[in-house]
């Protein structure tokens, strides 16, 4: 899919899902996941529970993952950002419910724009995308929005990039085809990330990598290729 395709796809999900968890993926269990992952990033990056925390969420989507860092890190300050207006109404509204709209601000944007947003802060102490990255459909709309995001975390801050690579889903497919099942396809509207070109980009940004955590490899192998491989090949 194109960009505009892509659009296309996130606002008709923002449109019937609205608040609920599947306007941005159909994977619960996933979902609960990539939390767990980002509390503990935070848990380990940061002082959240002693100083004032600023966090850029970039295609944050309806605002799950901001609510929930708000809600958890009480002293934290959330920016959301996402090119879909309907997603950032609904992130609105879901910080409303969660009682933490005075710390969370949602705007429309692009991941690959950021300058273009008014007032956007640049010295985030952490800024973080889940699963946006990889709806940018070139390795090289992936580089521009990395190198966007770099630009608003201050010089001893945090990116943390929830995403899916090239690398570890080819491996899942290597388990399928083992277990006499068929290679899976990514969904159209994404482009996973090729891990090797992407972190030397990231060097090249002035990034140092500080670890890459592997967070649902026995989640995705469970359900991608155990599961399917014991009841027919479903999913
Ligand atoms: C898979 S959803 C994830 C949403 C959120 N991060 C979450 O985990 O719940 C991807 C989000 O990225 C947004 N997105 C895709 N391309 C974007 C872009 N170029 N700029 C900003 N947001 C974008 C989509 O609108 C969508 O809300």
């Amino acid at each position: 899919m194109n960009k505009e395709e892509i659009y296309d796809h996130w606002t008709s999900w923002a449109q019937e899902h609205g608040e609920a968890i599947e306007a941005t993926t159909r994977t619960q269990s996933a979902k609960s996941i990539e939390l767990s992952a980002l509390n503990s990033a935070f848990a380990r990056y940061t002082s959240v529970d002693a100083t004032p925390t600023t966090v850029l969420e970039v295609g944050c989507g309806n605002g799950v993952n901001c609510v929930y860092i708000a809600s958890s890190f009480p002293k934290s300050q959330i920016f959301g950002i996402d090119f879909v207006p309907e997603m950032v109404e609904h992130a609105r509204g879901s910080a409303r419910s969660a009682h933490t709209y005075e710390r969370c601000t949602f705007r429309v944007g692009d991941a690959m724009q950021l300058e273009e947003i008014e007032d956007l802060p640049t010295d985030f102490d952490i800024a973080f995308t889940v699963r946006c990255l990889i709806n940018l459909e070139s390795d090289e709309n992936q580089r521009r929005g990395l190198k966007s995001i770099a630009e608003r975390v201050a010089t001893n801050g945090y990116i943390f990039l929830i995403e899916n690579s090239q690398q570890s889903y080819a491996r899942q497919n290597n388990l399928r085809t083992t277990l006499g099942l068929q290679p899976r396809t990514p969904a159209s509207f994404n482009h996973f990330i090729d891990e090797v070109s992407f972190l030397e980009f990231a060097k090249e940004c002035g990034l140092t990598l500080q670890g890459i955590v592997d967070i649902s490899s026995l989640h995705d192998t469970v359900l991608y290729a155990l599961a399917p491989s014991t009841n027919g090949g479903t999913d």
